[in-house]
Parts: structure tokens; C-alpha cells; sequence
């Protein structure tokens, strides 16, 4: 979909050789944290978090831990999401999702000790980096807790089978997956020492990105293709979530999908920076089928 195969590759490399040689006695939890990582992902946060942090270094290969270590989280949190307590869901990145390959017990290990490896590789980091590495691995801690991405997904789960207020979709949308993207544009700018009043705009450009990207998600729910999207359609209406197209309908949705993006071109610019690798992603993101 997107044209950034460099980038992408250097992650899935970096990500292949933290796995190498792992495998002893526990050789199953890397074998299932492999599995659903090494697995054909998008890759849009640790994409977004290169191309943020290159808006300001060209030397982007210093962030590929933090970058992979954003990945490792959003596969725990999709391992997580998947199971059949939560989302019950058995295709995911168009194989059977981990829980059924390995068993429950061992899904929720492997996402557990991706979550905890993600944080053995940003404490590593720095150890060799200066203090705002410090800052972008606290954001993305942060990001990832009962306060960012797993407060959402708290909110997914309470909401099923009942109507929930337009303030709590938000709340749930922002939390469960813009947290996590917005760690992974301003994680890179702090790392990166950009000036505050670029952070501010950042700020607001991975708002709207990560709505617009949750908005197009609960869409492509209903109207995208199995074979393309990797994972099973109409899982929302099943499991009778509040998304924004049960709430606003699938036209409101499209349009709110478009103006957001537009408005987060708008940021993108009135950075005065050469943006047009992250513009092009955000279209991307708009026009997405998978
Ligand atoms: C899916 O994320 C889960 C959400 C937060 C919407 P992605 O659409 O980025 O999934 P992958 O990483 O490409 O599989
Ligand atoms: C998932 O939202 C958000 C996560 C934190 C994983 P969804 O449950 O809508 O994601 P999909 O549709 O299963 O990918
Ligand atoms: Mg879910
Ligand atoms: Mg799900
Ligand atoms: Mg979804």
C-alpha cells in the first residue's frame, strides 16, 4: 500500500534479528511472539515514527529500537485483542490468529513478554542515548497503559451490547488506538529535540491521524474485503460494539474520515518542514482498503 519499503524493511530486519538464537528451554514464547510479529503488519506506527524522527535527523537507523518496540507493543495489544475473551476473533494479518495456533495460555504469554520486551529494549536504549530518549520511551509507557491504549480497550469491552455516549466513543477511539499512534509521532519528535510549537502541531496531526485511522477501521468492519483487510468483517455488529459507524452512520463516517485527513495535511504544512513522505502516508491511511 504504501511506498516506504525501505523503512519497512529495515524494521522487519531489525525486528527478525532480535529474535535469532532465542530458543532454549522457552523456545515456545518466542515462537509465538515471532509468529504474530514477523507477520506481514502494516507497520504504520514504526513507519510514522521513522518518518517523524527523519523530518529532523537523517540518521534514522538510532531509532529502529523504538520504533520496533512500538511494533512489539501494537502486536501484544492485537494478540490481546483477539482472544476469545476479548474480540474472539480467529483470523488476524491473514493467518489464524496466535491463540489458535498456540493455545490461549501461550497467546497471552507471548503478548505479555512482548509488551515486557518492548521495555527491556527502550530502558537499553537509554542506557546509550540522551535524556529526550528518556522522555520518548516514558511517552510511549505511558501511551500503552491503563491511561492510553489498554483504558480504551476497557472501554471497548464495558461497551459491548449497549449504546455508549458520543463522549465516550471519543474517549474509547483516542485511548484504545490513537494513543498508541500518537506515542509514535511524538515519541520521535521528543527523541528528536523538535521545538515545543512543532510538537504542539504534531500533537494535533496524531490526533486527528489516529481517529481518522480508528474511523476508517470500524468502515473497512463493514464494508472491506476479508481477503484484503487479513482479518474476519462484521466482527463489530456481532459483537454488538459501539463504533462511529453504528453511532453516525457509514456515510457521516466516510465524510468525518476525509476531513480529518485534510485538516491533518493542514498540520502537516504549517510545519514548514519537507512533509511530503508523511502526506502521502496520510492519504494513504485515508484511502486504505486493508
Ligand atoms: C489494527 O491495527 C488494530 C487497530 C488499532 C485499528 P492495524 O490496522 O495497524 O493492523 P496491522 O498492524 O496492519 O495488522
Ligand atoms: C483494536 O481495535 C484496538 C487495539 C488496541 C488492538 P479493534 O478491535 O477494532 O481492532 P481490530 O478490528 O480487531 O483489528
Ligand atoms: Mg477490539
Ligand atoms: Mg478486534
Ligand atoms: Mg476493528
Amino acid at each position: 500500500m504504501i511506498n516506504y519499503d525501505y523503512i519497512k524493511s529495515d524494521i522487519e530486519s531489525w525486528l527478525e534479528l532480535y529474535f535469532k538464537d532465542k530458543r532454549e528451554y522457552n523456545y515456545k514464547i518466542y515462537e509465538a511472539m515471532y509468529y504474530s510479529v514477523n507477520n506481514g503488519g502494516k507497520r504504520i506506527r514504526p513507519i510514522l515514527n521513522i518518518l517523524i524522527y527523519k523530518l529532523y535527523n537523517n540518521d534514522y537507523k538510532e531509532i529502529l529500537p523504538l520504533a520496533s518496540a512500538i511494533e512489539m507493543i501494537h502486536t501484544y495489544s492485537l494478540i490481546h485483542d483477539d482472544l476469545p475473551c476479548m474480540d474472539d476473533d480467529d483470523i488476524r494479518r491473514g493467518k489464524p490468529t496466535n491463540h489458535k495456533v498456540f493455545g490461549e495460555a501461550i497467546a497471552i504469554l507471548a503478548g505479555d513478554a512482548l509488551l515486557n520486551e518492548a521495555m527491556n529494549i527502550l530502558f537499553s536504549l537509554c542506557l546509550t542515548k540522551d535524556k529526550s530518549f528518556l522522555e520518548a520511551s516514558y511517552f510511549v509507557a505511558q501511551s500503552s497503559g491503563a491511561e492510553g491504549m489498554i483504558g480504551g480497550q476497557v472501554v471497548d469491552i464495558l461497551g459491548e451490547g449497549k449504546s455508549i455516549s458520543k463522549e465516550e466513543l471519543n474517549y474509547m477511539h483516542d485511548k484504545k488506538t490513537g494513543a498508541l499512534i500518537r506515542a509514535s509521532i511524538l515519541s520521535a519528535a521528543i527523541a528528536a529535540n523538535a521545538p515545543k510549537e512543532q510538537i504542539h502541531i504534531l500533537e494535533e496531526y496524531a490526533r486527528g491521524l489516529g481517529l481518522a485511522f480508528q474511523i476508517k477501521d470500524d468502515i473497512l468492519d463493514v464494508v472491506g474485503d476479508e481477503n484484503l483487510l487479513g482479518k474476519s468483517i462484521n466482527k463489530d455488529m456481532k459483537s454488538e460494539k459501539s463504533t462511529f459507524v453504528t453511532t453516525y452512520g457509514l456515510e457521516k463516517c466516510k465524510k468525518m474520515c476525509n476531513d480529518i485527513t485534510h485538516k491533518c495535511i493542514e498540520n502537516l504544512k504549517s510545519l514548514n518542514l519537507d512533509t511530503k513522505d508523511l502526506e502521502k502516508l496520510t492519504i494513504d491511511l485515508l484511502n486504505r482498503e486493508f
